[in-house]
């Protein structure tokens, strides 16, 4: 029998949503019916998770609430960090940060209950420690004092004190605000299928997204802002960055990271607003080279792939790796910002698979052998 197989489920629809559309032929991202174009010059972080997990924007009263529950559980369990302290300080950040997340479900007692109020309780729960995760994680391996989390504090400003140590500009807090807005939500990805796909046996929330964060952690999907960086480190230079576009493309199979997009068959909108922050902090800081090298880079790119015919663009990934560099962050800490954004889309992901959940069993087309009789290890 003839199946027709969708390799990397392309161009499958699994569920319907109400999260988020993406419009690859034009560019275009909205969260709940808002152009992120809009939000992530205007809103704030808060306001993003609160519209992502009810459908509408909060009003004064609602956000004030909100944030305060928020801001209530920013502290995370004392055995968690005893947990991140074991860890070797050479282990991979996205892999130390997704076990600290799953070790959240030991201290919790309510973890496999699945009633949604205690979904939406672990929800508010990650979206709030996720970031003093990140954070205790890099200052005990750079042998750093552990900043506690500051309750009068924005996200994305507590994230950069208890990263930094210091309480951000408002400059800064901006730019925090409108990175984690951009990374918030992104429709089924990798990472948000694996977690609605994990939670789809009716598993709790914090395997769903343990889960995701091992998805997250691959340079095809959240890992790629880590390594271009990682590019833009080796080639340190203007000068350097063609002879690496034109080498990378001879390989067999060579990918430039930060390019290319399964959905978007132009600009990625969100690559758009991070290169005009990119540019604006390079301005400001003077410190322009990783905006230069970034513009060079899709300059090559851009030649490269009308030679080919081909539609391969920078995506997210591509100058948020400058915008973080600028802000100060090393760049294995990439991935784990984008987690620390993300888990508003999975949570709104969880909310929907939960509440209409079927277990997704999909099919495999077998082509192995058949009909062999078994022989006992001496006669083999
Ligand atoms: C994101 C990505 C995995 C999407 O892949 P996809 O939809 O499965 O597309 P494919 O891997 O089938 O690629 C289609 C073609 O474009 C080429 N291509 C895709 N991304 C490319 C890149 N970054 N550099 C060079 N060529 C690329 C492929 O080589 C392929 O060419 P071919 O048809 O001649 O074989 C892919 O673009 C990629 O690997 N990008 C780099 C990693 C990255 O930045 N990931 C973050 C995504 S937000």
């Amino acid at each position: 029998m003839d199946f027709e197989i969708f390799y990397g489920l392309n161009g499958v629809h699994f569920d319907k949503s109400k999260i988020a559309s993406i419009d690859g032929l034009n560019g275009e991202l909205i969260y709940r019916g808002y152009d992120i174009r809009e939000l992530a010059i205007d809103a704030t972080f808060e306001e993003v998770v609160y519209l992502l997990w009810y459908a509408e924007l909060p009003k004064k009263a609602e956000l004030e609430k909100f944030t305060a529950d928020l801001r209530s559980r920013y502290k995370i369990p004392e055995g968690v960090i005893k947990v991140l302290r074991e860890l070797p300080k050479d282990t991979h950040p996205m892999h130390a940060i997704r076990t600290g997340i799953s070790a959240l479900a030991s201290f919790d007692k309510q973890a496999d209950d699945l009633e949604m109020d205690n979904i939406h309780r672990i929800g508010s729960k990650l979206v709030a420690q996720f970031p003093a995760i990140v954070a205790a994680f890099y200052r005990i391996r750079e042998g750093k004092e552990i900043i506690e989390p500051d309750e009068t504090l924005s996200i994305a400003a507590n994230f950069l004190y208890m990263f930094n140590g210091e309480k951000p500009s408002q400059a800064a807090t901006h730019v925090m605000d409108t990175a984690l807005i951009l990374h918030a939500e992104h429709g089924s990805n990798a990472s948000a299928f694996v977690c609605r796909a994990t939670a789809s046996s009716l598993t709790d929330v914090y395997s769903a997204v343990t889960a995701a964060m091992a998805s997250l952690k691959g340079k095809l999907h959240g890992g790629a802002n880590t390594a271009v960086m990682k590019a833009l480190e080796e080639i340190s230079s203007v000068a350097g960055v063609e002879d690496y576009v034109l080498k990378t493309l001879s390989m067999p199979g060579g990918r430039v990271m930060g390019f290319g997009h399964r959905v978007y068959k132009v600009l990625d909108p969100r690559a758009v607003i991070l290169k005009k922050v990119s540019h604006n902090l390079a301005e400001e800081s003077g410190d322009s080279k990783w905006f230069e090298m970034s513009v060079e880079m899709e300059r090559v790119m851009d030649l490269e792939m009308d030679k080919k015919g081909k539609q391969i663009k920078p995506n997210v990934d591509f100058y948020s790796a400058s915008v973080y560099r600028m802000l100060g962050f090393p760049g294995d800490m990439y991935t784990p910002i984008f987690a620390v954004a993300r888990i508003s889309g999975w949570m709104a992901h969880l909310y929907e698979q939960y509440a209409n959940n079927r277990l997704m069993r999909p099919r495999l087309v077998y082509e192995g052998q058949r009909g062999l009789k078994f022989k006992a290890v001496s006669e083999r």
